[in-house]
């Protein structure tokens, strides 16, 4: 079972063909090359991240992988099956969550978009539905109307809706977009489970505290091409240098005399830049050297490592 291909893609091209610039009339067309010979494969069970910068191709990969966009070249399968023309065998199967687009009914309240799914989809157990309400969190919003929630109810609402069917396969095109850090968490927090569980997912997030958080692999794409498939420890070894900001309880006249790469950002603040593994004696060097006050650890070593990359690639 383990190491069971769920996603097969070989060669797999995408061209849009669009008008050029605005005078319809003339007909001359553009073609915008979004995906561009991407091989992968991903197995059962893997939690992976889809990064990449905007325009990269990322929604253009996840919906032909759902079978909603036709392509132009290469080969596709998804739990074994072609999904552009075999949607239908394949779509209770998937679990879809776009952010910034509902399958919920608007107007209605959220448990009648539930009990619809659920006519739509068939598969779904009773227990299973009590564990998404209460672990999701969404007992208290069953009543109310869908247009009538706030951003973050309304997104948990929608992972909600989506697993109902219990899918095997689970898609996110940013699930946390623009939601405070609780929203963010919980569903932070219902994915890990899901994952446990067994559940095959792949992750689209600007957010790199959720694919830090979450994912063992990633992937990133960038202008259409596959630029990045790694295990998330090698991918985090891409750059491993660490910034500590050492807050001084004193003011500070020059640098002391020490082999440390560091800058002084303000009388009593000094930035050292130093490589993870060796972070253990350079605390010890910090501490020998400085009245330390505070200190703070840079997190944003996702951001770094795909700045570096987006910059590289141009
Ligand atoms: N329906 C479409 N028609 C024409 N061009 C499109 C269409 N959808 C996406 N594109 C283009 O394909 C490229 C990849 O887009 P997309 O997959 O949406 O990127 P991402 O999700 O990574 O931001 C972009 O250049 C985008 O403008
Ligand atoms: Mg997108």
């Amino acid at each position: 079972m383990k190491d069971e291909a769920i996603i097969k893609v070989e060669n797999l091209g995408k061209i849009f063909r669009v008008n050029q610039g605005w005078a319809i009339s003339k007909q001359e067309k553009k073609d915008i090359v979004a995906l561009d010979a991407i091989n992968f494969k991903i197995n059962k069970g893997e939690f992976v991240a889809l990064l990449g910068p905007n325009g990269a191709g990322k929604s253009t990969l996840i919906k032909i992988l759902i079978g909603v966009l036709a392509y132009n070249a290469g080969k596709v399968e998804v739990m074994g099956i072609e999904p552009l023309n075999n949607r239908e065998k394949i779509i209770g199967r998937l679990g879809i969550v776009f952010g910034q687009r509902s399958r919920m009914w608007h107007d209605l309240p959220v448990s009648d978009s539930f009990e619809l799914t659920k006519k739509l989809y068939g598969n779904s157990n009773k227990e299973w539905e009590e564990w998404l309400i209460e672990n999701i969190g969404v007992q208290d919003l069953l009543g109310r109307q869908v247009k009538k929630l706030s951003l973050g109810e309304k997104m948990r609402c929608e992972l909600v809706n989506t697993l109902l069917y219990n899918p095997d396969l689970i898609f996110l095109d940013e699930p946390t977009i623009g939601l405070d850090v609780v929203s963010k968490q919980r569903i932070r927090e219902a994915l890990m489970i899901l994952h446990k569980q067994g559940k095959t997912i792949l992750l689209t997030s600007h957010d790199t505290g959720d694919i830090e958080k979450l994912c063992q692999r990633v992937m990133v794409i960038n202008h259409g091409k596959l630029a990045i498939d790694l295990t998330m420890e090698k991918f985090m070894k891409l750059n491993d240098d660490m910034e500590i900001r050492v807050k001084l309880k004193n003011k500070l006249i020059t640098l002391p005399k020490i082999k440390l790469e560091m800058n002084l950002v303000s009388d009593y603040e000094v930035v050292v830049t130093v490589k993870r593994k060796v972070l253990t004696e350079t605390m010890k060097v910090i501490f020998d050297n400085f009245e330390v006050a505070d200190l703070d650890f840079s997190a944003e070593r996702v951001e770094k490592i795909l700045m570096d990359l987006y910059k590289n690639e141009g």
